[in-house]
């Protein structure tokens, strides 16, 4: 067969995940595999895309491989996409499939993502493999990357391909007009709107405006494409001691003293390829600078966004996960799918809310989950992460379940009481009443207070 692996790691065939298509290559010489290096050389593709229009014509299989990046691809991946998407090469009918290393960290969205855009690129999809960034250099790892490969050659062969989700139904986009008052603003609270929004996204622009004039305080437009980006994270990992990037263009400055600074964050975007243009994943990436740190902690957030929200469920897990991982206080989501208007008030009104109370809910699955990936990480990369174990030891990240001593000697001695027949017999049916009571208390006591303070 005839295998495109499209290396859009932006560190070439320094890349650890080509590696695993390198390997591949190795023990299959009875295929063709073709290798390119996109992610490095997005720029020149850019310029002419001609070139790689040929070698995707002539693919049978087109295997991205790339390496999870701030949930989803690198931004070099998404630019690609754009570009085969906008040159209108027919892929339809082709082999696609993947092959990821990461820690694991939201990887799942990440295969998604492809799989959503290699649909709408007619491709027939083969479930692709999600490695972790050693997996390599052990021999399961191998092994599992030798299975992948009989896999996906068995699936081609007899039809085994992802089950596309149901697509938006088309509907006709109606211009959206700002009809919100301007109410009364204060200097209380500063509230700062990330955008990438374009000319053309008539919709988003309406919406930015009616969310201005609704909120109660003064907010500033940050437009990403503005921002004089020198190009994509480059994985080089230089910034993981000093936290300062190898680019020149500031844009770490920018994020700390810009964006950072604000008292809620509102994202502001129109979906395109099953995220939003390019510039934002940018902007995400290029957040590595701040390592794996939760900077923001605590800050509000919330997202106005144009186009079909409700059918893309990869990208609402990935604005649930974000806001869950970083620990800030997911206010909604506008969209114009049905009466914006009445949207973008109650968002408004729910930042507002948020700011207030200073709310908090309990992280997630989402949260709980990914923050436990980053303390493993974090923990066995302390020596190089060092402004990351710095954070992590002085926010009480570090919160290893061997660490609580008490709570284990305590359960130790439950269980060698309960082992006795005399006390089973006596709990028997009664062990959840034990458990119950601490939370009995507290009911109670909230009753008392209520009582005791005459309301
Ligand atoms: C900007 C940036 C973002 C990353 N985001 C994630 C992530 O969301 N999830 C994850 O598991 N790993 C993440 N990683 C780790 C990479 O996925 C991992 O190091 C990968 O193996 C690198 O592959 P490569 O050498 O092919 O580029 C990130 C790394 C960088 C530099």
């Amino acid at each position: 067969m005839k295998i495109l692996v499209l290396n859009a790691s932006p560190k070439g065939k320094n890349s650890t995940t080509v590696h695993t298509a390198l390997y591949l290559q190795a023990l299959h010489p009875e295929h063709t595999f073709t290798v390119v290096p996109v992610g490095q050389q997005i720029k020149r593709y850019e310029k002419d895309f001609a070139p790689l229009r040929a070698q995707l014509e002539e693919a049978e299989l087109v295997l991205f491989c790339y390496p999870v990046y701030t949930f989803i691809a690198p931004y070099q991946l998404h630019r690609l996409i754009e570009l085969i998407k906008a040159d209108g090469v027919d892929l339809s009918g082709k082999f696609a499939s993947q092959i990821t290393t990461s820690k694991h960290f939201y990887d799942v969205t990440a295969h998604r993502y492809v799989e959503e855009n290699c649909f709408d690129l007619g491709m027939k999809v083969v479930r692709g493999l999600s490695a972790d960034m050693d997996d390599l250099l052990t021999e399961e790892g191998r092994r599992e990357a030798r299975n992948f490969f009989d896999q996906l050659m068995f699936s081609c062969a007899h039809g085994l391909f992802v089950t596309p989700p149901a697509p938006a139904p088309r509907r006709e986009k109606e211009i959206y007009q700002p009809v919100l008052p301007d109410v009364a603003k204060t200097k209380d609270k500063d509230v700062v709107i990330v955008t990438n929004c374009a000319p053309e996204d008539q919709n988003l622009h309406n919406m930015i405006a009616d969310f201005q004039a609704a909120l109660p305080f003064e907010s500033r437009v940050v437009n990403l494409r503005d921002f004089p980006f020198a190009g994509g994270c480059l994985g080089c990992f230089g910034c993981a001691v000093t936290g300062k990037c190898v680019y020149q263009d500031g844009f770490d400055q920018f994020l700390r003293n810009t964006i950072q600074t604000a008292d809620a964050f509102v994202y502001a975007f129109t979906i395109a390829d099953h995220y939003t243009h390019s510039s934002f994943k940018c902007f995400d990436d290029r957040q590595f600078c701040n390592g794996h740190r939760t900077v923001t902690h605590g800050t509000p957030i919330a997202y106005l966004i144009s186009g079909d929200y409700r059918y893309e469920s990869n990208l609402r897990m990935i604005v649930e996960g974000r806001s869950e991982v970083g620990g800030n206080y997911l206010c909604g989501v506008a969209t114009d799918e049905g009466d914006t208007a009445a949207d973008i008030q109650a968002l408004a009104d729910s930042l507002v809310f948020a700011l207030k109370k200073k709310l908090s809910r309990p992280a997630n699955f989402y949260g709980v989950g990914g923050m436990k990936i980053f303390r493993d990480l974090i923990y066995v990369m302390q020596g190089l992460m060092k402004a990351d174990h710095r954070f992590y030891k002085a926010h009480g990240i570090y919160d290893f379940p061997q660490k609580q001593k008490k709570r284990i000697l305590q359960m130790k001695l439950v269980g060698a009481l309960v082992a006795i027949p005399s006390v089973q017999k006596k709990m028997k049916g009664q062990m959840n009443q034990y458990i119950i009571g601490p939370y009995q208390k507290v009911v109670e006591q909230a009753g008392e207070k209520r009582k005791a303070s005459g309301q």
